[in-house]
C-alpha cells in the first residue's frame, strides 16, 4: 500500500501535512473503523484469537476452562483417528518431514498417487493438487477469466472474491449475481456481449450450510457458453453421490457437490480442499487434463510456492483408505449429531438458515449488539463456537456458527443443546416468527 496517496490527494502542502498524517495514521484508522466491532471482540473475548492449551478428543482447554469444540472443520474426525495418526510416521521415515521443491521442479510420487485416487473418487477427467484453496483461487481464477467477464455469486467466500480482484487487476470484468438465484445469473449472461465468461460460486455455503442448486446453475452456464467454477471446501468429504444403499442423506463416498447433485463435470471446474474433512493441508482442482497441463506452467503456486508437508500428503492417502472403509458410517454419525441440534432449534422455534441438514448451523442473534454477552455465556457453559461478528457477516446476520464433526460425542451435543435452550429462554436468539422482520442496531 502506498502511504503517499493521502498526501497527494490533500490540498495541504506536504511539509505542513506530514506531522498530522503521522498522528492520524489514516491507513490504520480506516481499517480500525471498518473492523472496530471485530477488533473489540478480539481484544477482550475468550472465544476470539484464543490460545488452546490442550485437547482431549473434541474437548479443548483454554486456560482453566474445558470446552466442547463446535468450531472445528475436521468433519470426519480424521485429525483424531488412530489409524491415520499411526500410519503417518512410516511416511516421515521414508520421505522426511518436508519435500521443499516447488511442484514444477519435482514432487514425491505421493502426489501422483493422491491425484490418481482423487480423480477416481470424484469421477472427474483429471485433478491437480496445490497447498490451499486460497492459492488456487488467486492463481486459477485470473487464468480462466483471462480478459473476459466473471459472474460472481454475491455471497461467495472471501477467497473467491480475492481471486476475482486479481483477475480484475489483469483485465477481467466482474459482475455479481444474487445469491442462490440462477435466474439472475441467466439475466446477466443473456445481456453480456463478452464471449469469455466464468461463473464463480460456493458449493456448500460456509454460513448457511446449504448447497446451491448446481444443476440449475450448470444449465444456465452451459446455455450461455460459460465455465462454472465451484468451491466446495465444506462439501468435499461430507456429501457425495446418491445411491439406493446410502447410509444417510449426505450420500455416499463424500465425493462432493457435483456428484451429490448428479451432475457431470462438463463445463464445471470443482475446487475443494483436504484441510477440512480430511484434516490435511492440501487442496485440489478437478479439471480436464488440458487445463491441468496449462496450470502446470501458468499457475504461480505450481511454479513458485512450497509444497504441503509429508504428514499432510500421508494424511490424505491414508484418509482415502479410511474414507472407503469407514467414511459412510462416519457421515451417518455426523448426520445424526447434526440432526439432534437442528431438531432442538426446530423444537424451540429458533431460526437457522440451514435447510440441508449438513453440519454447518448458523444461529443469528435477535440483537447484534449482544454478540459479546452471548459468546461469554456459551464460553462459561463450556461450548466453543465460531462467533460471526460484523464485518465478517452483515449486521443483520450477526450470531454464531456451530459445526458438528463425527468426533463430537453425544455428551458434547447435550452441552450445546442445554446452552441453546438457555439462550432461547433468555430471548437472545431470533425466532422463526421474527424472520422477515429483522431489527438491526441501525434501525432500532
Ligand atoms: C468456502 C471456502 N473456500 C476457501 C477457504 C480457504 O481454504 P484454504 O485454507 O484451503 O485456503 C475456506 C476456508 O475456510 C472456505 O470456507
Amino acid at each position: 500500500m502506498s502511504l503517499r496517496a493521502p498526501v497527494s490527494r490533500s490540498r495541504v502542502p506536504v511539509h505542513a501535512s506530514a506531522p498530522l498524517l503521522r498522528s492520524r495514521r489514516p491507513w490504520v484508522e480506516h481499517w480500525l473503523d471498518t473492523c472496530g466491532d471485530l477488533q473489540a471482540l478480539k481484544a477482550s473475548h475468550p472465544m476470539m484469537d484464543a490460545v488452546i492449551d490442550e485437547i482431549d478428543g473434541r474437548m479443548i482447554r483454554i486456560g482453566d476452562q474445558w470446552l466442547a469444540d463446535f468450531a472445528s472443520c475436521n468433519y470426519l474426525g480424521f485429525d483424531l483417528d488412530r489409524e491415520i495418526i499411526e500410519s503417518i510416521p512410516a511416511y516421515l521415515d521414508t520421505w522426511g518431514t518436508h519435500p521443499s521443491w516447488s511442484r514444477l521442479l519435482g514432487s514425491p510420487v505421493l502426489y501422483e498417487e493422491i491425484e490418481a485416487r482423487l480423480t477416481e473418487l470424484l469421477g472427474s477427467e483429471d485433478s491437480l493438487v496445490l497447498p490451499t484453496i486460497t492459492h488456487i483461487h488467486m492463481s486459477v481464477i485470473p487464468l480462466l477469466a483471462a480478459s473476459g467477464t466473471i459472474f460472481l455469486d454475491a455471497r461467495a467466500h472471501k477467497t473467491i472474491y480475492d481471486g476475482c480482484q486479481v483477475a480484475r487487476a489483469r483485465g477481467a470484468a466482474v459482475k455479481r449475481f444474487r445469491f442462490e438465484d440462477p435466474d439472475h445469473l441467466d439475466e446477466l449472461l443473456r445481456a453480456e456481449r463478452d464471449p469469455t465468461r466464468l461463473v464463480c460460486m460456493d458449493g456448500v455455503n460456509s454460513m448457511t450450510g446449504n448447497a446451491p442448486d448446481i444443476r440449475a446453475f450448470a444449465a444456465v452456464a452451459r446455455e450461455h457458453g460459460a465455465l462454472l467454477y465451484v468451491d466446495d471446501a465444506h462439501g468435499f468429504g461430507v456429501i457425495g453421490e446418491r445411491r439406493p444403499d446410502e447410509l444417510c442423506a449426505y450420500g455416499a463416498r463424500g465425493n462432493s457437490v457435483v456428484r451429490h447433485c448428479d451432475e457431470t463435470y462438463d463445463d464445471i471446474v470443482l475446487v475443494a480442499g483436504f484441510s477440512k474433512a480430511y484434516s490435511s493441508l492440501l487442496a485440489f482442482i478437478a479439471c480436464p487434463t488440458e487445463v491441468k497441463d496449462l496450470l502446470k506452467v501458468a499457475a504461480a503456486p505450481y511454479l513458485y510456492s512450497g509444497p504441503s508437508p509429508i504428514a499432510s500428503l500421508a494424511g490424505v492417502l491414508v484418509g482415502f483408505d479410511v474414507n472407503e472403509r469407514r467414511g459412510d458410517e462416519l457421515r451417518r454419525v455426523l448426520r445424526e449429531r447434526t440432526r439432534r441440534v437442528l431438531d432442538c432449534l426446530h423444537r424451540l422455534g429458533i431460526h437457522t438458515p440451514n435447510q440441508s441438514g449438513f453440519p454447518i448451523v448458523e444461529i443469528p442473534l435477535r440483537d447484534d449488539r449482544r454478540i459479546d454477552a452471548v459468546g461469554r455465556l456459551l464460553f462459561e457453559r463450556g461450548v466453543y463456537v465460531t462467533l460471526a461478528a460484523y464485518p465478517l457477516v452483515p449486521r443483520d446476520e450477526v450470531g454464531f456458527r456451530v459445526q458438528l464433526t463425527a468426533a463430537n460425542t453425544d455428551t458434547e451435543v447435550d452441552m450445546l443443546i442445554a446452552a441453546l435452550e438457555e439462550l432461547a429462554e433468555r430471548g437472545e436468539l431470533r425466532t422463526e416468527d421474527e424472520v422477515g422482520f429483522v431489527l438491526t442496531s441501525s434501525d432500532r
